[in-house]
């Protein structure tokens, strides 16, 4: 059970997670929260007495007379000089906060345990709560801040305000792991031992972007492994501009902190308004990166994934509807196998090109058929038409109805591609309304695919994409929406606000975004919706509340997705992470691959087939409709087991995946590899998560073993010494 603990007497408080704590106490000077613990659970009367838990206080070594004072949350004033989790200007010319302990909450909702401390300046009226969130059966902790005016008269202008401050046991040689990439090649590994001094990893492109994610581990010795050592790893919750720096002081002491980017960001707070940070969750384990990958799917599922957020209070500056989508309880629904037209027709979509292609995906087991981009007016290639959210009389002469019909009639859900953030200054919407978009006067509005990003930090304009949307749902039986963003910010201006907070927008649009899809997903309970953005560019904890799943990457060249997929589900569950069958050679790459290792690959996730059916033989049609069925046999066990990632494309020429269902009743194996060097020794994998002293059946084979001998001795992969780009799929029954 999640507990908070509090000794008053002590002043020191114990959040107990499942197997883990967190643990701090109210410094001698009864204003200060110093951190005193993060890792296995000690005893709740270790944290006072003679023997009570602590942290060594480390000095600063040589001229500096600085003892380094491992603050809970850092307020920039006083003699510190660590990155700050707060920085405010007040109106007199005061910049620097002095804070005193104002009081403390625990309230349980359910699953749900939340702690609140109360910090107040001695001088303004501001405020700080610091939040701690903790969840009966899990190991993570989701930290944030809220910040208010509680005054009148001036307001301050909020400069710095990170939405959680860790600070790491004083260990040496940190190893810090994340995931960098690009546009078709997001969430690759990367990792890099922490020195004295500053590692900063961002995104100031106002998504949460394709070059850096918003997750970490830090390893103390960079010993662990996938399956053993210790590690501490964080996830933000938020898909804009955000900042993540991990700092070695120069006392020798790892913290990780971060939250909203503060690079060109100002908010001014009047009196009696409130800033509400993003979450920022984090974790620690023993089991190595398999176990906190585990934990954090697990977690996500339970809690994250479509689930919304009813922490964050604020009201948006519009006013959407207020009712609230039906909580599930436990697991989010399995995710349906769907078929999307992109890399088949790109924008030459028609009713009657769709329907064909619906008609050959209802018989392969399809049961979400989306349209991609195109289906609307002035769109027939991508310079034009984005805003005008009315389907092309050109295309679909009768409205998208006749199509959504035969769709459903074959027994297919139907959704739809659209891009509600973005405008195309070729658009009816851009003609009337070239200052909704972001500028600055006197500079360039700079293009990127010939479309410009719309300022939704404007109340008018998060109303016009939220009326617009909610019209076109209303009005068609659309269940899933594809929701893109193809373009980072630029010239992030807001002239209108010139002399006011325009610099407010970097966290004003990713607040409107996130109302607009909370509202929508409350007046369409029955709606899906997907993020992608050019692919995997936003993809993080704040979006996964609001929607069922993400798209992975534009790249669909299987073997390219192998590494991808290896990066994504150290941070995310694989039940958010879509991947679709592309037709072979692949477009992008020129790849041919097998239709089954295709398959295989998009398996690991949650299944989407992207190719063109047209041009698939009645044999690949055939071998597609088997797999598919496969997929729905393994699909429980794929998108909620635990997963074992038992080799890595990084460290040798193949990559596996093991699931293990949570009852462990049963076992899917995944396994790809490329070239095949003659002579090379087969491809051999000791299986992990069984019982030793439980038999097992290989349903391809018949053959029963015991659990032991699968996980020491483990199993050939099947395909024989077969040639190049081969993969395999076991499926295991516990007798
Ligand atoms: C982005 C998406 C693709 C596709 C195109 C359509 O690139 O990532 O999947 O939807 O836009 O223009």
């Amino acid at each position: 059970m999640a507990n908070i603990w509090h000794d008053e007497g002590a002043g020191a408080w114990l959040v107990e997670m499942r197997s883990t704590a967190y643990a701090f106490v109210l410094g001698d000077d009864g204003a200060a929260l110093r951190h005193v613990h993060w890792g296995v659970a000690p005893p709740r009367d270790s944290l006072a007495g003679p023997a009570a838990v602590s942290r060594p206080q480390r000095w600063e070594p040589r001229l500096s007379l600085m003892r380094a004072q491992p603050d809970e949350y850092v307020p920039w004033g006083g003699p510190r000089y660590d990155e700050p989790s707060l920085k405010v200007d007040f109106a007199d010319g005061t910049r620097g906060i002095e804070w005193r302990f104002a009081g403390q909450r625990v309230m349980r909702s359910g699953p749900v345990v939340t702690l609140e401390i109360d910090l107040a300046d001695t001088a303004y009226p501001l405020q700080a709560t610091l939040h701690y969130r903790v969840y009966d059966g899990f190991d993570v902790l989701e930290r944030w801040a809220t910040l208010r005016h509680r005054g009148e008269g001036a307001p301050f202008v909020v400069r710095q305000a990170h939405s959680a401050n860790w600070w790491l046991p004083d260990r040496d040689g940190w190893r810090l792991r994340y995931l960098h990439g690009g546009w078709g090649a997001e969430t690759q590994p990367a990792q890099a031992r922490l020195t004295p001094g500053k590692t900063v990893l961002e995104s100031r492109r106002g998504i949460t972007s394709h070059q850096l994610n918003p997750w970490f581990t830090l390893d103390p010795g960079g010993t662990a492994t996938e399956e053993s050592g210790e590690v501490w790893s964080g996830a933000l919750a938020w898909s804009g501009s955000w900042k993540l720096v991990f700092e070695t002081t120069p006392a020798g002491q790892l913290h990780a902190c971060g939250g909203w980017n503060d690079f060109d960001w100002a908010q001014r707070l009047a009196p009696g308004q409130e800033l509400v940070t993003p979450q920022f969750a984090a974790l620690y384990t023993a089991g190595g990166f398999g176990a906190a990958s585990r934990e954090w799917h697990a977690w996500q599922r339970a809690h994250v994934l479509g689930h919304g957020d009813r922490a964050v209070t604020e009201a948006p500056r519009w006013s959407p509807p207020l009712t609230e989508r039906p909580d599930h309880d436990g697991e989010p629904a399995l995710r349906p196998v769907l078929y999307n037209s992109w890399e088949a027709t790109s924008f030459k979509v028609s009713e009657e090109g769709q329907v064909r292609l619906a008609q050959l995906a209802a018989p392969l087991g399809v049961e979400c058929f989306v349209v991609d981009d195109g289906w609307f007016v002035g769109r027939d290639d991508d310079r034009a038409g984005l805003g005008d959210w009315v389907a092309d009389p050109a295309k679909f002469p009768r409205g998208l109805g006749p199509l959504i019909e035969r769709v459903n009639g074959l027994g297919m859900r139907f959704g739809l591609w659209m891009e509600p953030e973005m405008v195309n200054p070729d658009s009816e919407l851009y003609r009337a309304h070239p200052d909704w978009v972001y500028h600055f006067t006197n500079r360039t509005r700079s293009e990127h695919r010939h479309q410009l990003v719309l300022n939704l930090a404007r109340p008018d304009v998060a109303e016009w994409v939220f009326t617009t949307l909610d019209g076109i749902l209303t009005r068609n039986h659309i269940e899933f929406v594809k929701w893109d963003m193809n373009r980072p910010f630029s010239e992030p201006g807001w002239p209108a606000e010139a002399g006011g907070n325009p610099e407010r927008v970097w966290v004003e649009h990713v607040r409107s975004l996130y109302a607009i899809l909370d509202a929508l997903r409350s007046v369409h309970p029955g709606v899906d919706f997907e993020s992608c953005c050019g692919g995997g560019g936003r993809v993080d904890l704040g979006i996964l509340r609001r929607v069922d799943q993400v798209w992975t990457s534009d790249n669909t060249d299987a073997w390219d997705r192998v590494l991808i997929q290896e990066g994504f589900t150290q941070a995310y569950t694989p039940q958010a992470m879509m991947g679709w069958v592309t037709d072979s050679p692949n477009f992008l790459t020129g790849r041919r691959l097998p239709l089954s290792f295709r398959f295989h690959v998009a398996m690991a996730g949650s299944l989407g087939i992207g190719g063109n059916l047209l041009d698939w033989s009645d044999a690949d049609l055939a071998e597609a409709a088997e797999l598919v069925a496969a997929y729905k046999d393994i699909r429980p066990v794929v998108q909620r087991g635990r997963l074992f990632r038992l080799a890595s494309v990084q460290d040798g020429p193949f990559g596996a995946s093991e699931y293990v269902a949570g009852d462990g009743a049963r076992v899917v194996v995944l396994g790809w590899w490329g070239p095949h060097q003659l002579g090379a020794r087969p491809r051999w994998l000791r299986l992990a998560g069984l019982e030793p002293g439980a038999r097992y059946r290989d349903l391809g084979t018949g053959l029963e073993r015991w659990g032991a001998a699968l996980m020491q001795e483990g199993i050939e992969l099947p395909g024989g010494d077969g040639g190049d780009f081969g993969s395999a799929l076991v499926r295991l029954v516990r007798s």
